[in-house]
């Protein structure tokens, strides 16, 4: 009898002008020079400079990468992914003088995109997000956290969070979805909040947890949204449940968000413009990492960017996400908000590239999978036309991404020969 061993095939991607590794640490960013890797399946086996790499097996694939820089596949931690209908008349709004808090007070706002994602169906958001995902992998994401928030009923935000379930399905990117009943208090229950916020804990989540449609659970805390206490309440709900906590904190105002995200253990709290000294402390002594958010700064024409170098210095885990919404920031574009962050917020591109790789996996719970360039982490890779990470936020709002691989597989390619140099 004749034992058959099965082996998976291999593929080696050589010809990587340099290749980012990434390390646990955000000061200890590397790169090696004229590199290889070799893929097994969905994993990486080996990483390194080509003349240190094992030779090749039989039936192994060799694959050119053209010169092109290798980074492990970028990570939005923060997007609010699936919505309905535009805010462009937002836009203009703002542009002709009105402010964010007077179009929301006017009935505009993230009510304006409630109403539409209430109308809609199902394959309409599922359409919507799966076009928005396209644009997100041809700039070298593969992974995304994806948020409800936009249905505000039962209903709705179970529409929201099945539509994220089916783009899962449909992959190639890899989504984190967060369950945010508690974006703002819907208008018919304006007159009485509680009635809304015991829908929100007795009800919504509940339902959530049980068809496994989110891994978090978010809360907007800021003056017109929810109140600290209001945010412990749905937060502690959702991890009695098992959801792990995130709040969208210190947005347009100081209001603890930080401090609460710090006592609930929470993964991230997002945007922190306005964070305080005491919230950078507790977040870092929480472990708690920062998402920071320039889009939606930059977008309402903020004048305080969040004060990503304190919160560097103060040893605290930094992310980098799009936030991707209808209102206060419409991109896909990570990249460029890695120029934004290197400009407004003092951020190196190494930095940079830490927030969008080892800094996000933390803060959508796969820091042991995804994020690095190592033996045994996932094989998420992006290639990009670009002589070194300086230059891809050097020559900004332009694609520069040659190939993007999911789980080992080439899901994303683009000719060198027709990319900017
Ligand atoms: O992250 N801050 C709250 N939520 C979104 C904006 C939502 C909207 O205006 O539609 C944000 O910026
Ligand atoms: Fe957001």
């Amino acid at each position: 009898m004749s034992r058959i061993t099965q082996t998976i095939p291999r593929k080696r991607l050589t010809n990587i002008h340099r290749l980012y590794p990434m390390d646990t640490t955000i000061d200890a960013v590397r790169s090696i020079a004229d590199a290889e890797i070799i893929l097994e399946g969905e994993s990486i086996i080996w990483a390194g400079p080509r003349e240190q790499a094992p030779s090749m097996t039989e039936g192994e694939q060799l694959f050119d990468m053209e010169g092109a820089i290798c980074t492990p596949g970028w990570i939005d931690a923060h997007t609010h992914l699936v919505w309905a209908g535009s805010r462009q008349g937002e836009f203009r709004a703002r542009l002709e003088g009105k402010s964010y808090l007077d179009i929301a007070k006017a009935g505009g706002g993230i009510m304006s995109t409630v109403r539409e994602v209430r109308n809609a169906q199902l394959d309409e958001l599922i359409d919507g997000g799966r076009q928005r995902l396209q644009r997100m992998l041809s700039f070298g994401v593969t992974t995304v956290e994806a948020k409800s928030g936009y249905g505000l009923s039962t209903e709705a935000e179970l529409k929201l969070l099945r539509a994220i379930a089916a783009l899962q399905q449909e992959g190639p990117i890899e989504l984190s979805p967060t369950f945010l009943g508690a974006h703002t208090i819907p208008t018919e229950h304006k007159p009485n909040r509680s009635v809304y916020l015991d829908l929100v804990c007795e009800e919504m989540l509940p339902q959530v947890a049980e068809e496994g449609l989110a891994e978090a659970c978010d809360v907007f805390v800021e003056e017109g949204a929810f109140s600290i206490e209001e945010g412990r309440r749905v937060l502690q709900k959702g991890l009695d449940l098992g959801l792990k906590p995130r709040i969208h904190a210190d947005q347009l105002s100081a209001g603890g968000g930080a401090e609460l995200a710090a006592e609930l253990g929470a993964l991230s709290a997002d945007h922190l413009e306005e964070i305080s000294p005491t919230g950078i402390q507790r977040m870092a002594e929480a472990g708690v990492v920062a998402c920071l958010i320039p889009g939606s700064t930059f977008c309402l024409r903020q004048q305080r960017y969040a004060p990503a170098r304190a919160m560097i210095d103060a040893g605290l885990q930094i992310a980098l996400a799009t936030d991707l919404n209808p209102g206060t920031t419409n991109s896909e574009s990570l990249p460029f908000l890695g120029t934004l962050a290197c400009l407004q917020m003092g951020l190196l591109p190494e930095e940079v590239l830490y927030a969008v790789t080892v800094g996000a996996a933390h803060a959508v719970q796969r820091a042991d999978r995804i994020g690095r360039i190592a033996t045994g982490y996932q094989a998420d890779l992006a290639f990009f036309a670009a002589p070194d990470v300086d230059y891809l936020f050097y020559h900004y709002a332009v694609p520069h991404t040659s190939a993007v691989y999911k789980r080992g597989q080439l899901v994303w390619e683009q000719p060198k020969s027709s990319l900017p140099q």
